[in-house]
């Protein structure tokens, strides 16, 4: 039997419904959320990226800012505006859009947003508090969401194997720490996989959820897989495809046509985790704004 669509668009107005809510409340109270989002440079994605946050923050009530700054920006220009941001009461989420050209060290960057302030959760506090297990910190987006599409389709996590395959800042080492936290969607073994593995398929066939993260397509095949594990493909890797609208299309890193006949469960790319990514952004901005008012 084929396997299940994993329906990341569902699951994600569910969320924005909920963060409507929330910013209503809050309007009631006076306060209208701010997430502010910085673009440095013309990296064709990213724009894309951008332009769907601005728009989804506008739908659900909050107030929402783009700041595009030129491919030649200095990092102490972008530091004044981050420093601009930290101070405006009116801005409770800011995100800098990644990656940053080069003559900027990203590091220093994410280490200037106000803790309180970095929904992208890339702060070290943040991490750290992921790491311990502390609520009130941020979980960066796309793992966040993944943890959510999981629960939402009754995936099982606790006494789970889950084989991440991906160790960057952004989803696979916060994956690994959202799964092993006691707790909902949590108590899973984690086993993290990446480009220096020798037998990726050994660690792959034991797992009941593997997650792809390394934005490589055709890393997971259905050979790979033990039957009826479920599959969460995180890799966007944009080709030129001339018959799309755009030019480009996005490739996950998942073979679906060999991993739907294995598989239990799979999320398509596009329509999968990316919608879950901007929606878990909304949803930490509103408790930004929660947590500061
Ligand atoms: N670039 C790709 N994904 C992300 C993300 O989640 N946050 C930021 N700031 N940049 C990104």
């Amino acid at each position: 039997m084929p396997a299940e669509l994993i329906d990341g668009a569902a699951v994600a107005k569910k969320v924005r419904a909920e963060v409507g809510e929330r910013c209503k409340a809050l309007a009631a109270r006076g306060v209208v959320p701010g997430l502010t989002v910085v673009l440095v440079g013309d990296d064709g994605g990213s724009a894309v990226y951008v332009r769907n946050k601005e728009k989804a923050s506008h739908e659900v009530g909050m107030n929402g800012a783009t700041i595009r700054m030129p491919a030649t920006t200095t990092q102490t220009e972008l530091l004044a505006v981050v420093d601009r941001l930290n101070a405006d009461k009116a801005v409770h989420g800011i995100l800098v859009q990644m990656p940053l050209p080069k003559q900027i060290d990203p590091q220093a960057v994410i280490r200037r947003i106000a803790a309180a302030k970095d929904v992208d959760g890339f702060h070290p506090v943040n991490v750290g508090k992921v790491l311990i297990g502390e609520r009130d910190g941020f979980a960066p987006c796309t793992p966040a969401g993944v943890q959510v599409l999981l629960q939402e389709y009754g995936v099982e996590t606790a006494g789970k194997h889950v084989v991440i395959i991906g160790r960057s800042n952004i989803v696979g080492k916060p994956m690994a720490a959202l799964l092993v936290q006691p707790g909902p969607g949590g108590d899973a073994t984690v086993t993290i996989c990446h480009s220096k593995t020798p037998d990726l398929a050994w660690h792959t066939k034991r797992a009941d959820i593997v997650i792809a993260a390394v934005g490589r397509p055709g890393t997971v095949t259905g050979e790979m897989l033990k039957p009826g594990a479920v599959v969460i493909d995180v890799g966007t890797t944009r080709i030129v495809d001339p018959s799309a609208k755009s030019g480009m299309r996005l490739m996950g890193d998942v073979d679906f046509a060999s991993v739907s006949q294995v598989a239990s469960k799979v999320t398509p790319v596009p329509g999968g985790v990316g919608p879950m990514t901007i929606a878990m952004l909304l949803r930490n901005t509103v408790r930004a704004a929660e947590q500061a008012s």
